[in-house]
């Protein structure tokens, strides 16, 4: 079993604090473009995966994010929590967790990521491909059926297994920054740092 890191809990503790506000778990999911030029996007926090230090999201594999991470499985994700004024960016490689995916364990964190969706959510996964020309066909963004138990095939599980976090707390005079690594034996270092 993996050690949980020392930056999980507070992660934990700042959604706690920040759970009157539905934004906080909204992050910023940052990947390299097939291009070479960052990419930037706002995805949904879907919990850690258990007994483990990977954030667990969900996308869509016909969206542009799968096929980065696929040629670059590299990412960092910022993180602002406004309550309690602390930013987290945390980076490391990125895992897409598909249907062809063969790992049990990871298959069925898919599983479980999918039945923990809501209707609204899974809906999206039948609409028609992102980023093309609007559809003419208004009854494709109204799928009339959707499996609450098995996800659909482009349903894709996205995990951050962290190798660096930087966690600058605003509150202070001065700010508090902290840097956590992890070394060749896995094991993380923490370090206050200027701000
Ligand atoms: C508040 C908010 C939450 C979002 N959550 C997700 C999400 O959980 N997964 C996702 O793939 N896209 C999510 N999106 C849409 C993405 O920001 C993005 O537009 C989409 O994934 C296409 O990105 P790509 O072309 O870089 O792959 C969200 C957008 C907003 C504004």
């Amino acid at each position: 079993m993996v050690v949980l890191a020392p930056w999980r809990s507070l992660i934990t503790h700042a959604l706690y604090r920040n759970r009157s506000l539905p934004s906080a778990r909204y992050l910023q999911l940052a990947t390299l473009g097939l291009d070479g030029f960052p990419r930037n996007r706002t995805v949904v926090f879907r919990g850690f995966r258990e007994d483990t230090n990977q954030l667990q999201m969900v996308t869509d594999n016909r969206s542009e994010k799968y096929q980065q991470i696929l040629k670059q499985p590299v990412g960092e994700i910022c993180w602002y929590f406004p309550k309690t004024r602390e930013q987290f960016r945390l980076r490391g490689q990125l895992l897409l967790v598909s249907d062809h995916t063969t790992d049990s364990n990871l298959s069925k964190a898919r599983c479980l990521a999918w039945q923990e969706l809501s209707d609204a959510a899974r809906i999206q996964f039948a609409w028609p491909i992102p980023k093309q020309p609007l559809s003419k066909d208004k009854n494709a963004f109204k799928p009339l059926y959707i499996s609450q138990d098995r996800p659909l095939t482009n349903f894709t599980l996205v995990l951050l297994d962290p190798i660096e976090v930087d966690h600058l707390e605003l509150r202070g005079e001065p700010q508090n920054r902290y840097l956590y690594t992890l070394n060749e034996s896995l094991n993380w270092n923490c370090q206050q740092v200027n701000p």
